[in-house]
């Protein structure tokens, strides 16, 4: 890993205590960074009813959006648990990921033993829904 994708390994790995799992008691974390160097953390919310359980990449991505920083474009996404191989970001996160950066965006899968696969949002999603679609298909 590189400078860059070390501290958010640190820290990814330092937030996965924070994660709210009391059903799968499976801990996932994630950071962000943006242009100007901000952070952004996330862990995965469950819940009792499962469905609404929202995942750490999406919670840090939310996050992004709710700090008011969707003008401070995403550099790169990191990603952990304590998974055998580099963990795999579910369907509903890579699509949430195509909304909010650009598909060359690097996404980094790692577990907490320290493997990692450098991504991108396009190479995970590739031919995913957007906007275009949408307003392809919208009847008027
Ligand atoms: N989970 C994530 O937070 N991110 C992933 O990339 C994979 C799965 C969470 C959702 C749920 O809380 C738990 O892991 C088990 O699926």
């Amino acid at each position: 890993m590189n400078d860059l994708e070390q501290k958010l390994f640190d820290l990814a790995v330092a937030h996965l205590k924070d994660a709210y799992a009391p059903y799968s008691k499976f801990h996932v974390g994630a950071a962000l960074m943006t242009a100007s160097g901000k952070i952004i953390l996330g862990v995965n919310i469950e819940n009792s009813s499962y469905g609404a359980t929202n995942c750490a990449e999406r919670t840090a991505l939310f996050s992004w959006v709710n700090q008011g920083l969707t003008n401070d474009p995403i550099k790169c996404l990191l990603i952990t648990g304590n998974t055998d191989r580099p963990i795999s970001p579910c369907g509903i996160c890579r699509q949430v990921m195509t909304e909010f950066m650009a598909p060359d965006t690097p996404v980094i899968l790692t577990n907490v033993k320290g493997d990692f696969i450098r991504s991108t949002v396009d190479r995970l999603i590739p031919y995913h829904f957007t906007e275009d679609d949408l307003a392809a298909g919208t009847n008027k």
